[in-house]
């Protein structure tokens, strides 16, 4: 889909330019990830999308199966997105908080609450979606009087200082800044990784929450960075029912998997467990930067003691709350939903299909259209990527190694486009 090469020299020329003024350290693991063959790793400059198409400074077009980490939900431009967007631009960009509300803002507080399997639920808006569990942490110490936390390992909840105590997907993120975090975060095995089974994961937990009172259980329902993990079914359900019998909360981090994108509105409530507090990020604002902390009304009684609050200036701008509202219409209305579980299980089959002879693949997996493809190391995902870009095509790595590619395409993508990633990954192993 490239006239130009990939990157072209605009690319190249606004690459340096960022690599000069941005923080170092992006530029720095793009190099240490290429070794030697680090011109071949110099990134692409993106101009505008629509649909789940890019095109870069050069005017290269790609397939986007990234979306912006899985964050454009209905895919880059929808109409309805930039129509709700540019209404509420016209009308009110900024309200005054949580001290006076915009309408847009209820708006989306009573269609969030809705989403909790629990009736009666209260919602903190919040802006990224680390902000969104630093926010879920504080509501579980709140309402619990505990600071302990179980995460897992591989998982990955953002990284301002309180997600970042609960990162088991990289030490390196953590470690630097170790005296500054909570220490009390245990890391239990997450099933599938590694080898974890469902019961050793429960088992662990059970023992930890023995002997030590924690506030709750933070537990994405599918690793999403950490490589697309699925846990067996039921899962969740069962590390519900152990953290309640030891009086912690349950926080589903569903900042990757939910609203459609791992095929149900919360993976969580599929699994059949009712948690506590769910998080909700990346997709909601179909692009724009707004996450949710939803609770039941139990565990939010713990916010009013004393003075306590969490808020942001940006926490619940309308602009975003309109976006959000949009990208919900977009998803009911559309039944991207379901939708995206039978596209993504079509594709998952395609993918095993056109991929079954590679001995370069160990696993294709995934729920609804969360996919990864496993490879034989990071060296050869890294190479998948540049080989896929200059096809164009956007992918990502992730993983605890670095060895899955992470595919999280608009839940409106074109059914052929997303199966021509099967043959065209087949081309670039075989190359
Ligand atoms: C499961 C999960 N939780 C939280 C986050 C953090 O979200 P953000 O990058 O918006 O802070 C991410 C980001 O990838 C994520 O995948």
């Amino acid at each position: 889909m490239s006239h130009a090469p990939v990157p072209g020299p605009r690319s190249l020329e606004l690459g340096a330019r960022i690599a000069g003024v941005e923080c170092p350290a992006f530029t720095h693991r793009r190099t240490t990830r290429a070794g030697a063959d680090a011109t071949d790793a110099a990134p692409i400059v993106l101009a505008s999308g629509s649909g789940a198409t890019l095109l870069d400074v050069d005017g290269n077009r790609y397939l986007d199966l990234a979306a912006g980490f899985g964050s454009v939900l209905v895919g880059h431009a929808a109409p309805r997105i930039v129509a709700a967007i540019a209404e509420q631009a016209g009308r009110l960009v900024q309200g005054l908080g949580d001290v006076y509300a915009s309408d847009v803002k209820l708006a989306l507080l009573e269609r969030l609450a809705r989403l909790h399997p629990s009736p009666g639920a209260q919602v903190l808006l919040a802006q990224s979606g680390g902000d969104a569990i630093a926010a879920a942490m504080k509501t579980a110490t709140l309402a619990t009087g505990r600071h302990a936390f179980v995460a897992f390992d591989g998982a990955y909840h953002g990284l301002g200082y309180a997600p970042l105590a609960a990162c088991g997907f990289r030490a390196s993120f953590r470690e630097p800044f170790a005296p500054q975090l909570n220490q009390a975060v245990s890391f239990a095995p997450f099933p599938g990784l590694r080898g974890a089974t469902v019961e050793a994961s429960l088992a662990f937990v059970s023992d930890l929450l023995r002997v030590r009172p924690c506030a709750a259980v933070l537990v994405e329902p599918v690793l999403g960075r950490g490589g697309c993990v699925v846990p067996p079914a039921g899962f969740l359900r069962e590390l519900t029912r152990l953290a309640h019998q030891h009086g912690a909360l349950v926080i589903a981090d569903e900042i990757w998997t939910g609203l459609g994108r791992a095929g149900s509105w919360l993976r969580s409530a599929e699994d059949g467990a009712v948690a506590d507090i769910v998080c909700l990020g990346k997709g909601l604002g179909g692009g724009v930067s707004i996450s949710a902390c939803i609770a039941t009304r139990e565990a939010m009684r713990g916010w009013c003691q004393g003075e306590v609050v969490h808020t942001s200036t940006h926490a619940g701008s309308p602009l975003a709350c309109a976006a959000a509202l949009a990208t919900l219409e977009a998803l009911e209305e559309e039944a991207l939903v379901a939708r995206s579980r039978a596209l993504g299980s079509e594709a998952v089959e395609r993918f095993r299909r056109a991929l079954a002879t590679s001995r370069f693949v160990r696993d294709v997996r995934g729920r609804g259209l969360m996919i990864g493809v496993e490879l034989d190391g990071a060296e050869c995902a890294m190479k998948c990527v540049r080989g896929l870009l200059r096809r164009g095509i956007v992918v990502v790595s992730g993983g605890i190694a670095g060895d899955v590619l992470t595919l999280t395409p608009p839940l409106t993508i074109d059914a052929e486009a997303l199966f021509s990633f099967g043959d065209a990954l087949a081309e670039v192993l075989a190359a």
